[in-house]
């Protein structure tokens, strides 16, 4: 029986059936663009135009009626609102979509679609439409220095310090959608074993890189298996062996 707080992780997975693409699956982001050019520092020095498209369009997607939470998403919100203990949803995630199911303690650890920030004066912010090599900071009015607010390869993930601090108090964490393949993110699960504490369970299409360090795996779709699974974790029921 689990008591205490939950940490979970997402990745592209549990927005798949929300229609936004993945990276790594057939026909994901990362076969029909160049992450070099497009989510590296490197390449938005080279080419600032090409990277703001690349993230214009992902933003525009959000504003597509068809983009909207699943079953998935909308199970976590549940799972938080229910567990008499924190739940911290530590997404890799840029889109809103957790957001939008209801989920509030969300910490986007590779930044958000919807915010900018200003290289000139530092400042964070909430960003809608498109974002060009002009754009205006609307915060110290220089131009031409805004940048999406998504943490690029070769960059730091944000609150790293508080996402060990939860997963070293966490009495359950749990990885949804994510293939495992990108650090700090895949080697969390590791961090919690070492505890030795908490059970490890993966929500996935398929077993990830990391499979084999789970205690417990459930495979199938995000819209199934999570509202499954998180129906299990609120009614009690053992988790069986971990
Ligand atoms: N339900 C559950 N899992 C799914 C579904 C689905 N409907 N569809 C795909 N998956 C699984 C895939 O099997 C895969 O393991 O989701 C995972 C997606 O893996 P990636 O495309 O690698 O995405 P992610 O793990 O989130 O990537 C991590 O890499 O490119 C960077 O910053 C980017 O945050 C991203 C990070």
């Amino acid at each position: 029986m689990i008591q205490g707080p939950i940490v979970i992780l997402t990745g592209a997975g549990i927005s798949q059936e929300s229609g936004l693409d993945t990276f790594r699956c057939a026909g994901g982001v990362w076969s029909r663009h160049d992450l070099e050019d497009v989510a590296t520092p490197q390449g938005y020095r080279r080419n600032p135009a090409l990277v703001q498209a690349f993230y214009n369009d992902r933003r525009r997607q959000l504003e597509d009626a068809a983009v909207r939470p699943n079953p998935a998403h909308l199970a976590l919100a549940r799972l938080e609102r229910d567990w008499p203990a924190p739940v911290l949803l530590v997404t890799q995630n840029i889109d809103d979509l957790h957001e939008r199911a209801g989920s509030r303690a969300v910490l986007h650890m590779h930044g958000e679609l919807r915010k900018g920030r200003c290289e000139a004066c530092g400042r964070v912010l909430e960003w809608a439409g498109d974002m060009t090599v002009e754009s205006l900071c609307p915060a110290c009015g220089k131009a031409g220095r805004v940048r999406p607010h998504v943490v690029w390869f070769g960059e730091v993930p944000l609150e790293m310090e508080r996402i060990f601090q939860a997963l070293d108090a966490c009495a359950l964490f749990l990885s949804i959608g994510t293939s495992g393949h990108v650090y700090p993110a895949a080697g969390f699960v590791a961090h919690v074993r070492e505890r030795g504490l908490a059970p490890t369970v993966e929500l996935n299409l398929e077993p990830s890189q990391g499979a084999s360090l789970f205690h417990q795996a459930f495979y199938g779709p995000a819209s199934d298996v999570v509202p499954r699974f998180v129906e299990t974790v609120l009614t009690g029921d053992d988790l069986g062996p971990v």
